[in-house]
């Protein structure tokens, strides 16, 4: 894709995802802003470089990472990255636009999701056909881009649903090296996942089998996995499958949410909240169809209309933060979270009381805050798979927080035991967790935090990516 001079070359560790620990934009005096990228996958993995010495490959994602390409010939500087070594791929953008918004956005993510509302979606037809082609060469482009850094008989970590063509077609290019699969996401359970056509998704399956290893966040989504390759291969062949759920980062997040721009985002949100003694349920998320962010108001309208004793007593601070905007679904989904939380308002809030205080800006120091804040956390995902948010918030609570989860996010197979379960379709059970939240005496709550916390942080980051590149070379 490009022949930019190669920095770094002979790496013997490398990993592999479309987004990279950071994005670029130009700014003013045509000088490059640089910005963390958002995500679990980048908070996972941002923990690697000082152990390992890795080399991470990532596509350029904006106009301003396509200029620091250009600037940097892809191998960013490491001042930019926290000392992380980074070799950003420039891709054509219009192949990237149809592999990352058509493909894998569109279509990897809603199987996976189980998002699709099956009368109208999906229909592949020929526009499908193109993209599928777009995404074979935007994972060719990984491929090629790894080929080349890599040294002899090298460890790869390829990460997520963006890449599941790579390690076939790295190992056609490249058979001396060690490859990875890694799935930040679930797995769509076989029935669903047939719904893509029948050679597309043998191809997807048998690119992750050109893994010498396909690991997963949980044992759930790894069961899936194996089902599809039972039902439309008849086996997993010689790959093997793993198991590593990641952990919060327990030392970074207790030192960064102490720092003072925590603390003054603290004192603005209490501003906001108003009243001292009124409670806080809070939600941090990219806007994500998966994350269940309108029916969580919605349950939290029904805690207000059923049981009044709430109303001036507590307040949602919801945050949405943006994603995947080239996309209208997202935009509608967007608007209507909006919508919801001014309808709520309305209905309820009064010149002393805002029911929900909805912040639509990305900003982690804020989602810090809010975790410190929080009285009751409400993580209520359709399908997660894993859910760091519920990780983090025990962690970072001042005074011990409740958990309303899902039993759809992967974190439920870790946390269940302590947190308040919920069936996320399920808006008057949600209303009712609210409730059992919020009136959960304190020693109650934070006997329960300090147990979420621990198995929250019982894996962390850097460890899970060391055992599974331990995983890869035991092989
Ligand atoms: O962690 C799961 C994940 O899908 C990552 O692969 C992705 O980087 C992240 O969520 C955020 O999504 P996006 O990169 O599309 O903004």
């Amino acid at each position: 894709s490009d022949h930019a001079p190669q920095r770094h070359g002979g790496a013997r560790v490398l990993v592999a995802s479309n987004r990279g620990p950071v994005s670029y934009t130009v700014g003013e005096n045509d000088a490059l802003e640089v910005k963390r990228g958002g995500g679990g996958l980048v908070s996972g993995l941002s923990a690697i470089g000082p152990e390992t010495d890795a080399v991470w490959v990532c596509a350029a994602l904006s106009d301003g990472d396509r200029e620091a390409v250009r600037r940097t010939g892809g191998a960013l500087d490491p001042e930019d990255t926290g000392g992380q070594r980074v070799r950003m791929l420039g891709i054509d953008p219009d192949t990237h636009a149809a592999a990352y918004n058509g493909i894998a956005n569109s279509v990897l993510w809603f199987v996976h999701h189980m998002l699709y509302q099956t009368p109208l979606e999906p229909a592949f037809g020929p526009e499908f056909r193109a993209q599928w082609a777009a995404f074979e060469a935007y994972n060719q482009a990984f491929a090629e881009g790894l080929a080349a850094e890599a040294a002899h008989g090298a460890d790869v970590l390829v990460q997520d649903y963006h890449l599941v063509l790579v390690p076939g077609m790295l190992r056609e290019l490249r058979p001396d090296l060690r490859i990875g699969h890694f799935s930040h996401t679930p797995w769509a359970p076989a029935d669903y996942f047939r719904m893509l056509p029948d050679d597309v998704a043998r191809q997807v399956l048998r690119g992750v089998l050109g893994a010498d290893r396909a690991a997963f966040l949980t044992r759930r989504w790894a069961d899936a996995f194996t089902a599809c390759c039972d039902d439309l291969l008849g086996g997993t062949g010689a790959t093997r499958i793993g198991v590593h759920g990641l952990g919060a980062d327990a030392d970074f997040l207790r030192e960064r949410s102490h720092r003072e721009d925590v603390d003054e985002r603290m004192a603005s949100l209490r501003g906001q909240i108003g009243g001292e003694d009124r409670k806080v349920v809070v939600r941090v998320d990219r806007t994500e169809l998966s994350k269940n962010i309108v029916r969580g108001l919605h349950a939290y309208r029904l805690l207000l209309t059923d049981r009044p004793e709430w109303r001036g007593r507590v307040t949602h601070v919801a945050f949405a933060y943006p994603s995947r905007q080239d996309l209208a679904v997202y935009r509608e989904y967007t608007a209507e979270v909006q919508r919801v939380a001014d309808t709520i308002n309305s209905e309820y809030g009064t010149p002393e009381w805002t029911p929900v205080v909805l912040h639509v800006k990305d900003d982690f120091a804020r989602s810090l805050a809010a975790y410190r804040l929080a009285d009751v956390a409400l993580v209520n995902p359709i399908r997660d798979g894993m859910n760091l948010v519920a990780k983090e918030v025990p962690v970072v609570s001042d005074n011990g927080c409740a958990l309303v989860l899902s039993r759809e996010a992967g974190a439920y197979e870790e946390l269940g035991e302590d947190a308040l379960v919920v069936n996320p379709y399920d808006l008057g059970a949600t209303a009712e967790a609210l409730h059992e939240a919020l009136t959960m005496p304190e020693d109650e709550r934070a006997e329960r935090t300090k147990r979420l916390a621990a198995a929250a942080t019982s894996l962390p980051p850097a460890q899970w990516f060391l055992d599974q590149l331990e995983a890869l070379r035991a092989i």
